[in-house]
């Protein structure tokens, strides 16, 4: 969608995977989706969830990285609306409304997401956008400053979403306010053509959802990158600044990854172009989840203003993925995936077959931190470890790089 939003995939932190629909409060007030007014402070209420991930975000190291939007998914409404027909926040657990909220992300450089639903019900059954209730529900995500909406798919049928979808872009466009539009449209007509219209998509929404939801289990992220790799002939080419394929929230710093896996995600999703919504608990969060989450290179890889997805270019018959995302300034990312669960995997191959032309090449090892030089001719062994990845940033030959800065006449 060409609103100026989200030229680089977007960034941050969404509740849903980690925290979903647990409104109980009083039993579970460190994991509820709650906000307290600050007058209303209490020991309790420091542990409200959006305000702490907004202040960990700034506080450690977050909000430098690009990691920038605090999103509120299903459940935060009240379950009727209000007397002129508005969305209205459950005014328990979100005493000071969205907007003020919003003003608390914006305070500190933070942006704020929202959820909906284009249907009768949301997912978890709170009140939806029915068609009539659009252009007013797109308004009053204006007038409370928020940057983002995510718009769900559930309760309505195929012709309702196939007005409602655009309907919505079209409203919330029309509200002058930049917001970053989700649509998970597609993950509900099966994510692919016929029925799903790639080019429609880049034009109405900036990222959308294609696919099932995550779970905190290894098997579901394998089973998105199987999904993603079978169909990125179709899915690669819709992506592009400001248009991303969003194959779901980061789980790192949850229950179900090892770090193996949690690298191989986050790979695995710089290598795909992918929104990075971390889905966890950053009060909590291991030191080795973060520094894999905060990783600079892989950040820098996902964030690569060309936005070209990339794609899975070898499928060995041992079980052993290799990944190419073409860079900015002949820049590339490789990732070479272990699908084994016995043993490191010694896996040997050049980049001439990895389709590199002649030349030599900086290599920079994402997570290792070392670099070194290598000829396209020149044989070389990667040690994959079962589940995991090895990640290089390979960039133009260091001669090469000399060379144009000697002739940038900073040296005669
Ligand atoms: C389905 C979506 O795909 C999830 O990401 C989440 O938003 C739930 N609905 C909420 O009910």
């Amino acid at each position: 969608l060409d609103n100026g939003e989200m030229r680089v995939p977007p960034m941050g932190w969404l509740a849903w995977e980690r925290f979903r629909c647990d409104i109980d409060c009083a039993h579970d007030p460190k994991n509820c989706i709650r906000r307290v007014h600050p007058t209303f402070l209490s020991k309790q209420a420091y542990e409200n969830l959006f305000i702490d991930m907004a202040d960990r975000l700034s506080e450690d190291g977050w909000r430098e990285l690009g990691y920038v939007y605090v999103n509120i998914d299903d459940c935060w409404s009240s379950m009727k609306r209000d007397e002129q027909g508005r969305l209205q926040a459950d005014p328990k657990r979100f005493p000071g409304g969205i907007q003020k909220l919003a003003r608390y992300m914006h305070d500190r450089g933070l942006k704020l997401g929202l959820y909906g639903d284009m249907g009768t019900h949301t997912c978890g059954g709170y009140p939806g956008t029915t068609l009539d209730k659009i252009d007013l529900d797109a308004q009053t995500l204006a007038d409370w400053e928020v940057d983002m909406f995510k718009f769900d798919g559930c309760y309505s049928n195929a012709t309702e979403q196939a007005k409602g979808y655009p309907l919505m872009s079209k409203a919330l466009n029309a509200t002058g306010r930049p917001i970053g539009y989700s649509c998970s449209w597609p993950a509900y007509q099966g994510g692919l053509p016929p029925k799903v219209n790639y080019t429609q998509l880049g034009e109405i929404c900036n990222l959308w959802r294609n696919y099932g939801d995550i779970q905190d289990s290894w098997d579901s992220v394998l089973n998105i990158i199987d999904w993603f790799s079978e169909n990125q002939a179709v899915l690669a080419p819709a992506a592009g600044p400001g248009k991303w394929n969003d194959p779901d929230m980061l789980i790192a710093g949850d229950f179900g990854l090892s770090m193996e896996q949690s690298r191989s995600q986050m790979a695995l999703w710089a290598i795909m172009a992918a929104p990075l919504f971390m889905s966890n608990d950053l009060r909590t969060i291991s030191s080795g989840a973060r520094s894999i989450l905060q990783n600079k290179m892989v950040i820098t890889i996902n964030q690569d203003a060309m936005g070209i997805q990339g794609r899975r270019i070898v499928k060995e018959k041992n079980d052993i993925n290799v990944f190419w995302r073409p860079l900015s300034n002949n820049a590339s990312a490789l990732v070479f995936f272990s699908r084994r669960t016995d043993m490191p995997y010694r896996y040997q191959t050049t980049l001439g077959k990895l389709n590199y032309t002649a030349g030599s090449y900086m290599i920079y090892d994402v997570f290792t931190e070392k670099t070194m030089t290598l000829k396209d001719s020149t044989s070389f062994v990667v040690s994959v470890n079962p589940t995991g990845v090895v990640m290089w940033h390979v960039s133009a030959p260091a001669k090469w790089n000399f060379r144009q800065f000697y002739k940038g006449g900073r040296r005669q």
